[in-house]
């Protein structure tokens, strides 16, 4: 079979499909957290995006399979953990410094 795209077009869809799949990954592991703490609402928006970007891989498979293309994935990273998925209060600037309207405008 002719291979109907560039090598760099190859290339490229390759490197997008490995961010793809990352992302799907790491969607999986956010959903398990918020399904983990009954959070299902959460849970289930986050279980659907992995599906989407499972999608968009397949997608990104069958039109290279297609164009006579070489599907070469790369290693997938591990997904952050989920306690890193969840930030210090110290990186919320506001917290503690809110005040409510009353408060502001007392002298
Ligand atoms: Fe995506």
């Amino acid at each position: 079979m002719n291979i109907l795209i560039s090598k760099e077009l190859a290339t490229a869809i390759n490197e997008q499909v490995g961010h793809e799949l990352q992302a799907s990954h790491q969607y999986v592991n956010i959903a398990a957290y918020f399904d983990g703490l009954a959070l299902k609402k959460l849970a289930k928006m986050f279980f659907k995006q992995s599906e989407e970007e499972r999608e968009y891989v397949m997608k990104f498979v069958h039109y290279v399979s297609e164009t006579g293309g070489v599907l070469q994935f790369r290693p997938l990273p591990l997904p952050k953990p989920r306690l890193s998925l969840l930030k210090k209060p110290s990186s919320y600037p506001w917290i503690g410094k809110w005040k409510s309207p009353a408060e502001s405008m007392t002298l």
